[in-house]
């Protein structure tokens, strides 16, 4: 198939809104050159069995993120593929919490619970340059393997170590900062189409939905850690605020994503 003919296919083919600019994704994926470079050249081929079966995943509401196995954040890109959830553009927001709360700290060992696909521990690495070490865990193998790709490919491996456990069990460290983007849905909520692609241990926290959360609070409390960072749910303010109202001793703060919804707290001991 030559260009012209794959943008014809996929503008009546592609079920969803935008045919055309999905069709120039996936065809960009495929030729691994950008939408400009395909204008340009006239003898392009675009392999015609893969690119139709990318359009028929779509179609099954697959994410085009799993289909290219790209994903932009924090305008960076990242390897991504099933089994990693795919980052959220919110989850800047507490990248740019945490580099602003520990901007003053000379030096700090950094936790991350659940590190997914690797972008937070990633973009901290990147952005705050006075962490020392970083220990992120997850209790998916696929998931470590993802985050493993991403770390090599931005030079990472000797700053990030990954541990396949359960929050931070055994790990016999001290850490000053800790944050998290847990699963944080409860059970039984009733979650889109697309959704059913992303591993369903990255989405749902038990059966509030913020189970997980509370323990990961408590692991805080009892650490030495300065700092805890955490994304949470629109509806899970009113329950950690509860959660905590007897610690006198610790600054609880939370903040808005940019649709105005609450979608994450500090803690600062
Ligand atoms: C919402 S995803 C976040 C992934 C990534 N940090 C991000 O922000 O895109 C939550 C991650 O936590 C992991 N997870 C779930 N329960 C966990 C637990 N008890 N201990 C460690 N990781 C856990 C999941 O496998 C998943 O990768």
């Amino acid at each position: 198939m030559n260009l012209q003919e794959a943008l014809k296919y996929g503008l009546s083919n592609i079920k969803l809104d935008n045919p055309q600019k999905l069709s120039y994704i996936l065809i960009s994926s495929l030729t691994n050159k950008s939408r400009i470079e395909l204008m340009l050249d006239e003898n392009i081929t675009i392999p015609t069995h893969t690119y139709k079966e990318y359009i028929s995943r779509l179609n099954n509401d697959e994410p085009i993120e799993y289909i290219t196995n790209k994903v932009s954040f924090y305008s960076n890109e990242f390897f991504i593929a099933q089994g990693a959830l795919i980052p959220r553009p919110e989850t800047e927001i507490l990248i740019d919490i945490t580099c602003k709360l520990t901007k003053d700290l000379k030096s700090f060992n950094l936790a991350e619970i659940g590190v997914g696909s690797g972008i937070i521990s990633i973009m901290l690495n990147r952005l705050c340059k006075n962490i020392h070490s970083t220990t992120a865990s997850d209790i998916s193998n696929q998931a470590l393997k993802i985050a493993s790709k991403n770390i090599s490919n931005f030079e990472l491996q000797d700053k990030i170590t990954l541990v396949n456990t359960n929050l931070l069990d055994n790990i016999n460290q001290d850490f000053d900062v800790i944050v998290s983007n847990p699963p944080y849905i409860a059970n039984d909520y009733t979650v889109e189409n697309n959704l059913s692609y992303e591993p369903q241990n990255a989405l749902f926290g038990g059966v509030q939905g913020d189970e997980i959360l509370i323990q990961i609070i408590d692991l805080f409390l009892s650490s030495k850690a300065k700092y805890l960072i955490c994304e949470m749910g629109y509806d899970q303010k009113e329950p950690i605020k509860e959660y905590l109202k007897n610690n006198d001793n610790i600054k609880l703060s939370f903040y808005k994503d940019l649709s105005g919804f609450d979608r994450g707290f500090y803690i600062e001991k």
